[in-house]
């Protein structure tokens, strides 16, 4: 019988790694995409998709009230985002140390470059806004006090308030556009695992498929 199921760049998949498997939980699963981000890749991608959400929050909460306190919980958002920034380095050094497996070979073209291009905003967001808001925190004339444990000094930077503040508009503009990205990613990988099972989410899981 002809086998209707896509090719890869025109090349027919070898037939061993085209094979259709059914896990336990019903879920089929394309052998060809069974590999997996490595455990240092898939570790951060959660440490820091909770602290972006985690900071959106405690940004949004301190939005609403009165300075004294305010001041306390932006420096929590302060801090959490210097980590952010830190723990993102990390991450790009990581990736470029290693190397990262190719997005599935069942993506359709739109799909691979939307995931491509939302991939890439994201590194440049989660570096991008955090040295913004330190950018404009060193405006005010003023450094990144990190829980009291440390500081981080302020850029060298003369004092400007007013760029300061449009400096932090455009960081929340970019923040929104964050969290717009992040629902994007986050229907995308619920499409792939309940609508075309194929399995994808279980790349950045460390656990049900081997590691590339
Ligand atoms: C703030 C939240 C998040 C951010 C910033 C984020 C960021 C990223 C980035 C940058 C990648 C590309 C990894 C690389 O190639 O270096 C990625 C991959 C991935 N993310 Fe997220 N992510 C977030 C939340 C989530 C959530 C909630 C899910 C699941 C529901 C998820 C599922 C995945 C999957 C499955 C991949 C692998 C895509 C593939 O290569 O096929 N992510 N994420
Ligand atoms: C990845 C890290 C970060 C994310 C995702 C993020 C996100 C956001 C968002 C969404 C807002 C807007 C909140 C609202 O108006 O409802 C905001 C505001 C703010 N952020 Fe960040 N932020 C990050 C890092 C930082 C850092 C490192 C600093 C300072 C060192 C900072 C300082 C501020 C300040 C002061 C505001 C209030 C701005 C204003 O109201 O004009 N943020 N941030």
């Amino acid at each position: 019988m002809a086998d209707a199921r896509p090719c890869f760049k025109g090349l027919p998949l070898a037939p061993a790694r085209r094979e259709t498997r059914v896990t336990p939980t019903g879920m089929r699963r394309l052998t060809m995409q069974s590999v997996r981000y490595s455990n240092g890749a898939i570790l951060l991608h959660w440490v820091i998709a909770i602290a972006v959400i985690v900071n959106w929050r405690i940004a949004e909460a301190g939005e609403h009230l009165p300075d004294a306190q305010r001041g306390e919980v932006m420096g929590h958002h302060m801090a959490l985002g210097m980590t952010i920034l830190f723990l993102t380095l990390l991450r790009l050094a990581w990736r470029l140390t290693h190397r990262p497996p190719p997005l599935a070979s069942t993506l359709k073209p739109w799909e691979r470059a939307l995931a491509r291009t939302v991939h890439t905003i994201f590194y440049v967001l989660l570096i991008g806004l955090p040295l913004g808001g330190w950018l404009a925190t060193s405006f005010y004339g003023g450094g990144v006090n990190i829980w009291g444990l440390f500081t981080v000094p302020g850029l060298p930077v003369p004092t400007d308030e007013h760029l300061g503040h449009e400096i932090f508009h455009a960081h929340a503009f970019g923040g929104t556009v964050l969290l717009a990205l992040v629902a994007l990613h986050v229907l995308g990988a619920l499409k792939h695992h309940f609508y075309d099972r194929d399995g994808n989410i279980f790349r950045m899981l460390p656990w049900s498929s081997p590691k590339a």
